[in-house]
Order: C-alpha cells, then sequence, then structure tokens
C-alpha cells in the first residue's frame, strides 16, 4: 500500500486485534469482576461490518489480524468471521486468542476457515488453582482445548501464562514440562494493571527473570533464540537440551513499545491505539451513520498519529484506562 500507518515515533503499524465480544465463560481474577454488565447484541459490530473496517485497514498497510474478546469462541458462528477475514485480499494471517473452554469441539472448523495461528490461556497446572483464578471449573477441558488445537493442525499451539507473585509461582515449572511434553509453545506474561478492582500491585508482578530463573533450576539451562522477532511482546528462550522454546512478554519490567505495531478494534466498534489509551474512535458510529470508506481510513490514521509513545505502568502519574482487560482483549 501507498499509506501506510506510521505514527510520530515513526512505527509502523500492520497489525490488528479485533475483540469480537465482551463475553467471557470464565471470570479471571485479573481480568474481569465476577459481575459485569455485558453489551447488548446491537452494540456489537456485526461480521459484515468487522469485515467492512478490515478490508478498508489492508489499504493502510494492516495485513495482520488477531481475534480475541472476552472470549472469542462464545461469539456464535466464529469460524464463518475467521473465513471471511482469512479471505480479504492484503490478510495474510488471522490469529485467535481463547482461553481454551470451547476449543476442543471448534478446532478443526476454525483450522479448516484459515486460522493458522492459536494462543491458549492457561495460568496452571493444578485444578483448584484454576478454579481459584477463573472462579469457574473446566481446566480438563482447557487441556482437551490444547490438545485438540494440535490434533486439528495448529503448529506451533502457544500457550498463554498470566505469572503472579504469591499465586503462581509454583505453576511455573510444571507448566514448563506440560509445555515440552506436548511440544507447545509457553509464554509467560507480566502480570498488567487493567485488571477489575485495584488487585494489581506492582508486588505481585512475578518478572520474567525471576520466572526465566525459576525455569532454568527447575527444568534447565536456557538461552535467548537466535530467531528473535523483534516486533512480537515475546523474547524467546530455547532450553539447551533441544526440548523447546519458552517466550516471557515483560510489559512491565522490559516494555516493549519502542517497537509496538498494533491498533486495537473493541468489540463495541472503538479504535484503541494503545492497550492502555484513555481515548477511542468511534468506528461503529461512522460505519452506522453511512460513512463512506475514505472516512473509516482517515479515522484510522487519525489514531494512529494520535498515538502516545508508550504506556505508563512505571510511571508516578500512571492512569488506569476505564475499560477491563475482557472489553479490550488484551
Ligand atoms: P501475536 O504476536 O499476534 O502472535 O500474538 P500476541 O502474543 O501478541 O497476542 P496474545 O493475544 O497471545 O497476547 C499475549 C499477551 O501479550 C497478553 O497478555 C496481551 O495483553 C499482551 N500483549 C499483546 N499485545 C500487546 C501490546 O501491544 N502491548 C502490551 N503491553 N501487551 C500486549
Ligand atoms: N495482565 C497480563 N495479561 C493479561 N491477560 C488478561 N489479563 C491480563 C493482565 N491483567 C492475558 C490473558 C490472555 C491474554 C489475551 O491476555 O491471559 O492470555
Ligand atoms: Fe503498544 Fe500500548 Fe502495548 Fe506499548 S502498551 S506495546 S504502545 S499497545
Amino acid at each position: 500500500p501507498t499509506d501506510r500507518l506510521v505514527d510520530r515515533f515513526g512505527r509502523v503499524h500492520n497489525n490488528l486485534r479485533i475483540s469480537v465480544t465482551d463475553r467471557c465463560n470464565i471470570r479471571c481474577t485479573y481480568c474481569m469482576p465476577e459481575l459485569v454488565q455485558f453489551l447488548p447484541r446491537q452494540e456489537l459490530l456485526t461480521f459484515e461490518e468487522i469485515e467492512r473496517f478490515v478490508r478498508v485497514s489492508t489499504a493502510l498497510g494492516i495485513d495482520k489480524i488477531r481475534l480475541t474478546g472476552g472470549e472469542p469462541l462464545v461469539r456464535r458462528d466464529l469460524p464463518v468471521l475467521v473465513g471471511k477475514l482469512a479471505n480479504v485480499p492484503g490478510i495474510v494471517d488471522v490469529g485467535l486468542t481463547t482461553n481454551g473452554m470451547l476449543l476442543a469441539p471448534a478446532a478443526r472448523a476454525l483450522f479448516d476457515a484459515g486460522l493458522r495461528r492459536i494462543n491458549v490461556s492457561l495460568d496452571t497446572m493444578d485444578p483448584a488453582r484454576f478454579e481459584r483464578l477463573t472462579r469457574r471449573p473446566g481446566f480438563e477441558k482447557v487441556i482437551e482445548g490444547i490438545l485438540a488445537a494440535k490434533e486439528a493442525g495448529f503448529d506451533p499451539v502457544k500457550v498463554n501464562a498470566v505469572a503472579i507473585k504469591g499465586e503462581t509461582d509454583e505453576d511455573v515449572v510444571p507448566l514448563g514440562r506440560f509445555a515440552r511434553e506436548h511440544g507447545l509453545e509457553l509464554r509467560f506474561i507480566e502480570y498488567m494493571p487493567l485488571d477489575a478492582g485495584n488487585a494489581w500491585e506492582r508486588d505481585k508482578v512475578l518478572y520474567a527473570s525471576e520466572i526465566l530463573d525459576l525455569l532454568s533450576r527447575g527444568i534447565g539451562p536456557l538461552s535467548p533464540a537466535p530467531d528473535q522477532d523483534p516486533r512480537a511482546p515475546a523474547v524467546d528462550y530455547d532450553y539447551d537440551d533441544g526440548g523447546g522454546r519458552v517466550g516471557l512478554i515483560a510489559s512491565v519490567s522490559r516494555p516493549f513499545c519502542g517497537s509496538c505495531n498494533r491498533v486495537r478494534l473493541t468489540a463495541d466498534g472503538k479504535l484503541r491505539n494503545c492497550l492502555f489509551a484513555l481515548d477511542e474512535t468511534d468506528i461503529r458510529a461512522l460505519i452506522r451513520g453511512g460513512a463512506p470508506d475514505s472516512e473509516l481510513a482517515e479515522a484510522l490514521r487519525e489514531s494512529v498519529a494520535a498515538k502516545w509513545e508508550g504506556h505508563q505502568i512505571n510511571a508516578a502519574n500512571f492512569i488506569k484506562p476505564e475499560r477491563l482487560m475482557h472489553s479490550i482483549g488484551g
């Protein structure tokens, strides 16, 4: 495309994360409260509206899509949306981030629709702790989902584990072993302040360096992977014995905003130029108000142009966005 989404800091944006619903079938404490008012159906973008926005965005250089939630698989007929987006000219890659609860029966349909990258969230190998963290039973369902995704042909299947000090320290090594055993690409994520209430505290962040330490002592030595993707949030490490790879997403201790290539669309059609953005652009209002493609493109360009240098988690004047993680999609 002649017209790319470049911001004031020279960052080129090619990656659009689309939340397809704010609903979720579990209630992870670090993500959402037990009781939430979900969006009424008519406030969600339809598949046609999402597809239209994606078509417009490809003209500005968006070529990578990731579908998120809430839990994206609670949205009916998700494979239909995957198929639509995978077929948009200019889109090279559609991914999905899911909690895995509904994945086992859906994995093959998703793969057949053209999905190739799948990330499943799993923070513990202990069913009882799973139930405390998610406020719901379902550990076995997630394991089934992960294995079904492998079976369906996804390679790699990535597993996302949010690491919380004092809560999941003891899960680091068991998760590492499980991932090695099944050839999964495990990534640990530093806990970020996007949760309900004010549960996040700096003292609850289990830092990437500490995780690396737990893994190398509990499983075996690791070294930085030779083929790092400088634009991916995760820094990858390989086990020295060749037994697999682990990623560390160090959003708090090593922010990666300098290489950010992402914009986000919420389920109700608001464009966010950062995970922590305080302002949004109402794409849905433009679409439903009859705006032509050129106006949608202009709104996207302006949103990127207005993007700040990066999140302020580590600054004294950090302001948490009003939207919680479940309605941004991570
Ligand atoms: P791909 O790069 O598309 O493979 O996926 P990903 O690893 O970026 O996405 P995923 O949805 O699996 O997110 C993993 C973790 O990284 C989640 O905790 C996200 O909130 C976090 N994350 C993803 N993108 C960003 C980002 O731009 N900034 C920050 N701070 N965190 C992010
Ligand atoms: N900090 C870090 N990661 C989080 N996720 C959800 N809430 C948080 C948080 N407060 C993760 C989910 C999922 C991904 C989209 O974001 O576990 O893997
Ligand atoms: Fe990009 Fe914002 Fe994430 Fe930083 S926090 S990497 S600027 S989305």
